[in-house]
């Protein structure tokens, strides 16, 4: 009887506790770093339109299928789609899906410890002062000296990587919590404080209108993939994170409402870093589709122009690795999990066994930036190809497959056991998005853009 069933590797302490973990997991590098500068190079507006949409209509079913599916297996994704398979009369096969997942996390990770290792080395940049009334020259000669040094990027690289292994290793509950009930807020105000910033001496107008003024004539089909794969990405979908998040839930949770705040949350935190950006972008005479860079070339001006900016940028970095820190942690935790199932090693070994790994494949990415930099497979440098590939292909596909096994291939008897929706108008929509509007809306984009390839 599924309802029975619980997690060898624990539960969350209350609703609460998995509602932070989860936002914890959401909101990281992909709010602040990734979703500035994605929605930077494809025009602005009209692709944070869609990627509002993404995140309401594709996303929001989909992370609920993903934590109803978690609870109900109570084990690491792979073991968890096998026997719910095996329950619902399908095939074991289902499991790939979550190897699929523990292949994608491995090669996110790989290159978010590297980003997430800049943010490391701004900490200290920004507290030594660097920053101090810094021009738009300057801040671009900064991150460039940093990614041009591999033997930087890779002492930055490892050290975030020990510390993600560090608290994996320990189990996923202890500390994340605190870390996420103190230290969200607190980025939260910080990002405040620096759109505060940006509308007093940015050109706040002409940011808000490259935000959320759509010009459609910019709507490529490739526009839209970049949309969806980033409300993947941003709100950790279709990998497996999601799913083990849910397998530590109590079971008298509403899997409708935790899912619908933390998916706010994260919006709210993307569009503000949008917010704080632009404006100093436009003001500065720099370029929206800067790349990977934007925000390092571009908050460090704010810090460098504000009073006590060197105080308030050091916290802002310090808050941006501690996101980026409970991010990566559930990037690996579907990997540990599995190998504690099913190898039986100690969560220590696994998390030493996954971090090794993780680091070679990290090494890609750092030479990316430098040594290889000329080099491109497929058009892509190392780095770009693997984002491209986890956060546009990976990402979708594991979402399609989630919704199709939730909408189609459970019996709706267990769907509702575990939903505990009963017949409700919320119930009804969830599983018409999950039907139809997520596996069409996946399908459609990926169709779409195959043939303009
Ligand atoms: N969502 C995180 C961010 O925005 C990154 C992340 C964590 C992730 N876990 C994930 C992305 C699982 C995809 C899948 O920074």
């Amino acid at each position: 009887m599924a309802g029975v069933r619980t997690s060898i590797h624990g539960e969350w302490s209350s609703k609460l506790a998995f509602v932070l973990a989860a936002t914890g997991s959401a909101v990281g590098l992909g709010n602040i770093w990734k979703f500035p500068y994605v929605a930077g190079q494809n025009g602005g507006g009209a692709f944070v339109l869609i990627y509002v949409a993404c995140v309401a209509i594709i996303g929001v079913p989909i992370m609920m299928a993903e934590v109803m599916l978690g609870r109900r297996g109570r084990q690491s994704p792979i073991n968890t789609m096998r026997t719910l398979a095996a329950e619902e009369g399908r095939s074991p096969r289902w499991g790939l899906l979550g190897w699929m997942g523990v292949l994608a996390g491995f090669l996110i990770l790989s290159f978010y410890s590297v980003i997430a290792g800049w943010a490391l080395a701004y900490v200290f940049r920004t507290a030594a002062g660097l920053f101090d009334g810094a021009t738009a020259d300057f801040t671009a000669q900064v991150f460039s000296n940093l990614i041009s040094d591999p033997e930087k990027l890779i002492a930055w690289h490892t050290l975030f990587l020990i510390m993600t292994m560090v608290v994996v290793a320990r189990g996923v509950a202890a500390g994340l919590e605190t870390a996420v009930r103190f230290l969200m807020p607190g980025l939260f105000v910080l990002l405040l404080l620096l759109v505060g910033y940006a509308m007093a001496e940015g050109q706040f107008v002409h940011g808000l209108q490259f935000l959320f003024a759509p010009d459609f004539g910019k709507v490529t089909p490739e526009v839209i993939l970049m949309a969806m794969g980033q409300a993947f990405f941003s709100l950790s979908l279709g990998m497996g994170a999601i799913m083990i998040y849910g397998s530590y839930l109590p079971h008298d949770a509403s899997i409708a409402r935790t899912s619908i705040a933390v998916a706010s949350a994260d919006t709210l935190v993307a569009l503000i870093a949008g917010l704080a950006i632009f404006p100093v972008v436009f003001e500065y005479g720099l370029q929206p589709n800067a790349g990977p860079g934007l925000i390092f070339q571009t908050l460090p001006i704010a810090f460098g122009q504000m009073p006590g900016g060197a105080f308030f940028g050091t916290l802002f970095f310090i808050l941006l690795v501690f996101a980026a820190w409970t991010s990566a942690i559930s990037l690996v935790e579907p990997a540990v999990a599995w190998l504690v199932e099913n190898r039986g090693h100690t969560r220590v070994y696994a998390a030493v066994v996954c971090g090794m790994l993780t680091w070679f494949v990290g090494l890609g990415t750092v030479f990316s930036f430098n040594l290889w930099s000329d080099y491109r497979l497929f058009g892509r440098t190392f780095f770009d190809l693997l984002d491209y590939l986890t956060s546009n292909i990976m990402l979708p596909i594991g979402g399609l497959l989630i919704a199709i096994f939730a909408g189609w291939l459970m019996k709706e008897r267990s769907v509702k056991e575990e939903l505990k929706m009963d017949d409700s108008l919320g119930y009804r929509l969830w599983r018409f998005l999950v039907r139809y509007i997520t596996p069409v809306g996946v399908g459609l984009v990926f169709l779409n853009v195959i043939e303009v390839i």
